[in-house]
């Protein structure tokens, strides 16, 4: 039979290496996102260890998460640090303005999102308060966190339960200072970013990043380079898959017909070209690369569940959700060079969520198996695939992506857009030398196939028999609407 796709895998041009942190994940105070999702306190009945349940542990360190962005988001910039310290029944109510309003408690804060960190062995991304907050505010709640001395503040979180002090790998600065972060223009941001480094100082070092705008404004992200790059250690962006592209009518989770598979996939390629343009414009400004970008948030947003309380942002997730994933890591694995961290949103019960959880019962999503299956890419490097695939829609039907692993095994990570006909790949190797491939496929019967409480397993990976390895060509049979991961030995 002759190939659908057609291509050639240069293990021989290795590229940059792909950072572990492409594959973080975003937390937020954001309806049970984090109550109920992954904390719901030392005496509930659930089983948890110190108050983080323990099924949603379990399942995060299958997936290795190399990093967690808290307190948000939008949420980050009416957070204040000191409401979540100190002993949890004298924490006080506050309200969540961006999110329905929520009483908030505060039994999760600063030691609770550390303590989780440790407990899922993920590196940790702290997001400052620059909206509502002051440069003196964000100063002490670091120095709170990162101080190893006798100072006042670090004694406090000693008398609150922990000497020794935590790492914050990454600070973020701001989020979407354009809009729910204060309404800024680029120049007033970028002379509050430049106060607030003044005054921050980590222990231990941190990656300082400045934030961009959602979405993609050259010129905010000109400005803030022209102002500010010398205070930075990185910028940061945002992009969602809205289906419809219409905030107001994004389209549903489930239940969608085969145009609006399409037209999120022709929305999640949107990025691309964002994230080139970021980059062309880093590269004036720093052309030894030595700035990172990130995406400090991506995913899909779709209308939310029927009946759901406003503001909480729940929503299926699906076998699409999987392979919007799956080609973002893609996009992201060929951007390698200047992209060096993400957060999908939302790691749990929120957005594009890997789990989703109603009272004691937990499910693994399509999207987490996703993450799963692309594990090995976490700090390999990247080498060049070049395929040529026949056309779904305006899109290619087949994409992919290769890199050689930290375990020195070849992988390569397949996406069949196509939600009705499988595909004939066939992919020449150069500077590869393996026997045998060995995979796992994703895929489902129908479009809007999901996992349920009660049917968890609908959408899980398997292993693939589709693949072969011969004379230096390796031949895989893709199913319709699929991700295959091969690694060849
Ligand atoms: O992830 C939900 C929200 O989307 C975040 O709070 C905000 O940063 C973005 O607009």
């Amino acid at each position: 039979m002759a190939a659908d796709v057609t291509g050639t895998l240069h293990a021989d041009r290795p590229g940059p290496v792909i950072a572990p942190e492409l594959y973080g994940q975003f937390m937020e105070q954001l309806g049970t996102g984090i109550d109920g999702g992954i904390w719901v306190g030392p005496d509930s009945d659930i089983p948890n260890t110190r108050g983080y349940r323990n099924d949603v542990l379990e399942a995060l360190k299958e997936l290795k998460v190399p990093v967690l962005r808290w307190p948000g988001g939008c949420y980050a910039d009416i957070y204040d640090w000191r409401t979540g310290i100190g002993p949890r029944e004298s924490r006080p109510v506050t309200l969540n303005r961006w999110w329905g309003n929520k009483e908030e408690h505060n039994a999760f804060g600063t030691h609770e999102f550390f303590e989780f960190a440790e407990l899922v062995g993920a590196k940790t991304f702290l997001n400052v308060n620059v909206g509502t907050g002051t440069p003196r505010e964000a100063m002490q709640w670091v120095e709170y966190i990162t101080s190893p001395t006798n100072s006042t503040l670090a004694q406090e979180r000693r008398r609150n339960g922990r000497d020794e002090p935590w790492k914050i790998d990454f600070l973020g600065i701001g989020n979407e200072p354009n809009g729910c972060g204060g309404r800024m223009r680029a120049e007033w941001f970028a002379d509050q970013f430049r106060q607030y480094v003044g005054f921050i100082v980590p222990h231990g070092g941190a990656t300082i990043i400045a934030s961009g705008p959602d979405a993609t404004d050259p010129e905010w992200t000109r400005t803030t380079m022209e102002l500010a790059i010398e205070h930075m250690d990185a910028f940061s962006m945002h992009y969602y898959t809205l289906p419809t592209g219409d905030w107001e009518n994004k389209g549903p989770a489930t239940g969608f017909d085969e145009s609006q598979w399409l037209a999120t996939f022709e929305r999640t390629y949107m990025i691309e070209p964002m994230i080139q343009e970021q980059v062309a414009i880093m590269d004036e400004f720093d052309p030894e690369g030595e700035k990172a970008l990130i995406i400090g948030e991506w995913g899909t947003w779709y209308d939310p569940t029927p009946g759901s309380p406003g503001g909480w942002l729940q929503q299926q997730n699906s076998i699409r959700d999987a392979l919007v994933a799956a080609v973002n890591f893609g996009i992201f694995h060929r951007n390698a060079r200047r992209l060096r961290a993400a957060g999908i949103a939302q790691m749990v019960n929120v957005l594009q969520a890997m789990l989703l959880t109603d009272g004691p019962k937990m499910v693994r999503t399509p999207t987490f198996h996703a993450f799963r299956m692309y594990r090995p890419f976490q700090g390999a490097t990247s080498l060049p695939l070049e395929l040529e695939s026949p056309a779904y829609g305006g899109l290619r039907a087949v994409d992919g992506t290769a890199a050689r692993g930290t375990d020195g095994k070849l992988y390569v990570g397949l996406v069949n857009l196509d939600p009705r006909e499988g595909k004939e790949v066939t992919i020449s190797l150069r500077g590869v030398e393996a026997s045998g491939v060995v995979g796992e496929v994703l895929t489902a019967d129908a479009i809007d196939a999901h996992n349920t409480f009660d049917a968890p397993d609908t959408v899980r990976p398997r292993p693939f028999e589709g693949a072969r390895l011969v004379d230096g060509t390796l031949s895989a049979t893709l199913p319709a609407k699929s991700v295959v991961v091969l690694a060849l030995e």
